[in-house]
């Protein structure tokens, strides 16, 4: 097999937000970087992104970041670490003026300000009033993002590799990471790239639900990679749902629609939020707009000929509104739905969105791992995104603040790898060990069937899971049918043993990507519903009705999966900020 060999200064696996912001800090700074993409960059799921990225500018309304901090808290039901929260709240400012400088066209207000709408877990002094900080590019900021990212990028002469898929990290016996083995789609040639800093961002799994918002490359595998290379994975429990995914088909309807006035009704016409966060309404965030819709259904108010969705109402809205602040979803409806939300409300149901856990990281990028009863930094690996548990997310994102974690923690890290490429100026000595481990797992799928009678195909068995984990790993969870999840997932896993490409005349490497990635999945599978089941507590997203209540006595504190032996740990709550007071856990209501 024919490997090509290059080195680096910096290796970003990942060409979505938190990837090309990371590597056009390193570009400009005159470093050696490389971007690997399994697809063209501007194709990553970042150009999905729709409402918007929250930063106290207050130009809409009066605004603060500790405010922002206090709503960010409380959203992530007091799980996320308050240091990175600090951080990421303060810089948010910042960040959307960096970006308007790369170029983002951002929608304006009449006095040209960047226009900022509402969204949900949003507030004015500390829970008051309804606060309006998600800065928007109409209903399409991750594209416009994304784009001037790509195009800054390019300015700055990073070295892009477009369509290579990275399979597994080199790494040194000492456990350091020494860059990255991939594999040209287009060819199967194999690509060794080595680096002095690696780092990861390749986004979440939402691959792993039938029903999800996410593109279909969303397979999970950096944070596969990570585990495979002994690396565990924080907090992987809380899937975020986002309430209003088109009904069976998952596409995004953005909580942009509420916040600039829809809102959901169920069968009997009525505005039902108002019973599950009276103050806000639809505004809640996430979590708790999931549940309420999840269980209008099951309590038989849902609407249409099998009762199993709700109607997100925007036909009262003024239609210039629609058309100049949400002419992405609009296009969306007219597409898929053949309506138009200008006078027709949309069927909506909870999908899965986000990955609140992943790598873990401290708020400088940095993969942190545990070392005797506290944890240490891995020099030079990083991670950042939907990958990445910084942690900012805790139980449960607020919407708008995933597209600004990934600018934060992009230029955070990037920062931190120019200092440690100063102090570091030599690549360390590549473990051929290491290389051929990653070689035999790709040629694994060249080889011919385990057992003929009992050849498994790569699709049949994503299919499975997906169905599996929407069924078993869901908005409501209880012991028993996580558990039945788990045994049916492992069957999924001995199942794969005899899966094989050579039952058909040709293969493909996009056959053999898909094969790879069915090994992402079922491994974060495994991690998700491993952590669910061993989490006895409602927190955020993860809603267990068998423990009702959230548990700050023993439950406060995060869960680490590792691949082997498939082990359980947990580590504390980072709750001291950089410089304000904590914010303690109190009852979260809306
Ligand atoms: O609803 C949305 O536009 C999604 C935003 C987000 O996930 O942050």
């Amino acid at each position: 097999m024919k490997m090509t060999h290059r080195r680096f200064d910096a290796l970003v696996i990942g060409a979505g937000g938190g990837g090309l912001r990371a590597a056009l800090q390193l570009a400009r700074a005159d470093a050696k970087v490389a971007v690997v993409s399994k697809v063209f960059p501007t194709r990553s799921h970042t150009v999905a992104a729709q409402g918007g990225m929250n930063a106290a500018l207050a130009n809409t309304l009066d605004d603060h970041w500790h405010w922002h901090m206090y709503d960010t808290i409380k959203g992530s039901d007091y799980l996320g670490d308050q240091d990175a929260i600090e951080y990421m709240c303060r810089a948010a400012p910042h960040a959307v003026i960096d970006l308007e400088h790369f170029g983002v066209p951002f929608s304006r207000l009449d006095n040209g300000t960047i226009y900022q709408r509402a969204f949900g877990g949003q507030s004015q002094n500390f829970g008051e009033s309804q606060a309006a900080r998600t800065c928007a590019a109409a209903d399409r900021t991750g594209h416009a993002i994304l784009h001037s990212l790509y195009q800054q990028n390019i300015r700055a002469k990073t070295h892009f590799f477009d369509e290579y898929f990275a399979m597994d990290l080199i790494q040194d016996e000492q456990g350091y990471i020494l860059g990255a083995l991939t594999l040209e789609i287009a060819t199967g040639e194999v690509l060794l790239i080595e680096a002095k800093t690696t780092l990861i961002a390749t986004g979440g799994v939402g691959e792993l639900f039938r029903t999800n918002t996410n593109a279909s490359i969303n397979t999970g595998d950096g944070m596969a990679m990570a585990l495979r290379a002994g690396i565990p994975l924080q907090d992987m429990e809380f899937f975020q749902f986002h309430p209003t995914g088109i009904a069976g088909k998952g596409m995004l309807i953005t909580e942009g629609a509420r916040g600039e006035g829809g809102y959901l009704i169920n069968s009997e016409g009525e505005r039902f939020m108002q019973r599950y966060a009276p103050k806000v309404k639809d505004l809640a965030s996430r979590d708790v707009v999931s549940r309420a819709v999840a269980l209008e259904v099951r309590e038989g108010r849902g609407c249409g000929e099998n009762k199993d969705y709700v109607y997100l109402k925007l036909d009262h809205l003024d239609a210039e509104v629609i058309k100049r602040r949400l002419p992405g979803i609009r296009d969306l409806c007219l597409t898929f739905l053949h309506i138009d939300p200008i006078n027709t409300p949309i069927p909506v149901f909870p999908t899965a969105h986000y990955t609140m856990g992943g790598i873990p990281t401290n708020r400088f990028g940095q993969v942190v791992v545990p070392v005797g009863g506290g944890e240490e930094v891995l020099p030079g690996f990083y991670a950042v995104g939907e990958c990445a548990c910084a942690s900012v997310h805790g139980a449960n994102r607020l919407g708008g603040n995933s597209l600004l974690d990934i600018v934060v923690f992009g230029r955070a890290a990037g920062d931190n790898i120019i200092q440690y490429l100063k102090d570091n100026r030599y690549h360390r000595k590549l473990n051929q060990d290491s290389v051929d481990k990653a070689l035999a797992h790709l040629l694994r799928w060249d080889k011919k069937p385990l057992d003929k009678q009992k050849v498994e195909r790569v699709d049949t068995l994503k299919q499975e899971l997906q169905q599996l984990m929407e069924t078993y790993c869901g908005v409501f969870r209880t012991e028993d049918i996580l558990q039945q999840g788990l045994d049916k997932i492992m069957q999924l896993e001995e199942r794969l043993q005899y899966a094989c490409l050579h039952d058909h005349s040709k293969v493909f490497n996009t056959a053999r990507i898909e094969a790879l990635e069915l090994e992402n999945l079922l491994d974060l599978g495994i991690a998700t519903l491993t952590a669910a089941l061993a989490r006895k507590e409602s927190r955020g997203a993860h809603s267990r009705e068998d423990y009702p209540d959230r548990d700050d006595k023993h439950w406060l504190q995060h869960s680490l999966f590792f691949k082997e032996k498939r082990r359980l740990q947990h580590k504390p709550v980072r709750m001291r900020p950089i410089s304000v007071d904590s914010f303690p856990p109190k009852e979260r209501v809306y």
